[in-house]
């Protein structure tokens, strides 16, 4: 182990547990998320300068809640507790957490003592995120309430002595502007980090560590062209060079171009020193799919087929010592754990883009897409999915993507994309009677993708998407927007 400086952040399950992360790097100071079952000895032996409890969904006094030991917070280590960890601290230590009578949740106005040390530079009248059922009604003895809003009398509360610090609402998420400030006063103050980590650094790392690991290996990478597969095809590229092969199936329901422009990227005319084999595997998917119509059928053929297609590609290849996937962090800090609690269902869109893609220098057309379904345009063809039905989803999709992509506003949808309804009605154009598909506009904003509502976007660009696609895509008559919020729709069609 060297002995860079480390911050642990102990995720109790909530949505926002890589922001954590991701800001206290932005302090320039390392940091790793663990899960609340990682045992004390191993905390111990990680030897943190400091702890962060996250959030979670659970209310901490129920039986079988997550939990953590007393004595973590007499390590002599500066522990910080957020939301749900916050209530967890306090009742642990021998407070009293209760049900509120209202939920306390958006934006909220809140007026701190900013003469604390994890306070500072903070203005006395603010606001933060606030997203919770459950209150600190009691303070475990010792702390003292810095922070109160109408409705919350210990918005944040700290207990100096102890190096013991809580704060019910949400410093690292964007809605909460001061937010980094307190997470900034916390790591880099309280736990007295210096601050000189940087990613830089640690991408040549990584890169020097899977050099090693390798060896004389040969390495296999599924490829999709996603944030996560490229960041691990990029690294391995740099790390072993001829020695990786990555397979990129393109099964057909990618969005317009994108088989091409993954090609690009990693294909022999790319920047990168890798073997590229792509598969052109749309008309096996196309047999597979004829006739199928329920949702969970489509996404399970889909699935299985591109493991029998990556398969077929492995044998050719022969011997492979390393299978790469390129993967979200919430997948390693699931796994590994037993299996008693609920799978979280955290998304990937959540923490933004990891720090490393940009350091990477990873194509921004390829970094910067809309969020994209693994099966892919398979779920935005409500129904059958045919050859005919790809090309008018494509061709949609790629009209409302470019036309959103000319406007800036607040409306933006954090994800948007044109859908195919199964739905044909009559219509006329050029003194003709047709009788041809609906599109369907979908633009979503969300913070967390687990609810979302339809974004507002302006009638202008609605009604050049529209006429566009009716005028450039052949088989649509009709253009239909949906405003539905999620739930009760989800965002995707199937
Ligand atoms: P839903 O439709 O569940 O989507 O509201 C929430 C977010 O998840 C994405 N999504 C998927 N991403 N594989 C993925 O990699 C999938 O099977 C999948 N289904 C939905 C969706 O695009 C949205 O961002």
């Amino acid at each position: 182990m060297d002995s860079k400086e480390l911050v642990l952040v102990i995720d109790f399950g909530g949505q926002y547990n890589q922001l954590v992360a991701r800001r206290v790097r932005e302090c320039n100071v390392y940091c790793e998320i663990t899960s609340y079952r990682t045992p004390l000895d191993k905390i111990k032996e990680m030897a943190p300068k400091g702890i962060i409890l996250t959030g979670g969904p659970n209310s901490c006094y129920e039986q079988g809640a997550p939990s953590c030991s007393k004595e973590l917070f007499n390590l002599g280590i500066p522990v910080l507790g957020l939301c749900y960890g916050a209530q967890l601290m306090h009742l642990v230590l021998g407070g009293e957490v209760k049900r509120a009578d209202h939920r306390e949740y958006g934006h909220t106005d809140i007026e701190i003592d900013n003469t604390t040390a994890l306070m500072a530079d903070v203005p006395k009248n603010t606001t933060c995120w606030m997203s919770h059922n459950d209150y600190i009604s009691r303070m475990a003895e010792g702390f003292v309430s810095i922070a109160h809003t109408d409705n919350c009398p210990v918005a944040a509360a700290q207990n100096e002595a102890a190096g013991l610090y809580s704060i019910q609402f949400h410093p690292e998420v964007l809605h909460t502007p001061e937010g980094t400030k307190m997470l900034y006063n916390f790591v880099r103050n309280i736990c007295g980090c210096k601050g000189d980590w940087r990613m830089d650094s640690f991408v040549e790392e990584s890169i020097r560590a899977i050099r090693e690991k390798v060896g004389n290996g040969r390495v296999l990478c599924a490829l999709s062209g996603g944030v996560d597969s490229s960041v691990a095809a990029v690294l391995l590229s740099k790390a072993v060079g001829k020695q990786l092969t990555c397979v990129f199936v393109d099964h057909g329901l990618l969005r317009k171009n994108e088989g091409d422009e993954v090609e690009a990227v990693f294909g022999p005319n790319g920047p990168y020193d890798l073997n590229f084999i792509r598969v052109n595997a749309a008309d096996r998917y196309y047999e597979k799919l004829k006739g199928v119509e329920e949702p969970e059928r489509k996404r399970k053929i889909i699935g299985e087929e591109f493991i029998r297609v990556f398969e077929e590609e492995a044998k050719k290849i022969g011997t492979v010592d390393f299978l790469v996937q390129g993967t979200i962090y919430p997948d390693v800090v699931e796994s590994g754990l037993g299996g008693e609690s609920a799978v979280i269902k955290s998304h990937h869109n959540v923490g933004g883009l990891p720090d490393h893609v940009l350091e990477l220098g990873i194509p921004k057309n390829l970094v910067f897409r809309q969020p994209f379904p693994g099966p892919g345009l398979g779920i935005r063809i409500i129904g059958e999915v045919t050859a005919e039905k790809v090309r008018i989803v494509q061709d949609a999709d790629a009209i409302f993507r470019e036309e959103v992509g000319k406007a800036t506003g607040d409306w933006i949808p954090d994800q948007y994309f044109a859908a195919l309804t199964n739905m044909r009605s009559v219509g006329v154009m050029g003194d003709e009677r047709t009788y041809d598909y609906a599109v369907v506009l979908r633009g979503v904003k969300t913070i967390d993708f687990m609810t979302a509502d339809a974004a507002q976007i302006p009638w202008e660009v609605l009604q050049t998407t529209m006429s566009r696609i009716i005028n450039e895509v052949r088989g649509v008559n009709r253009v239909l927007f949906d405003i539905t919020s999620k739930p009760p729709g989800t965002i995707e069609m199937e």
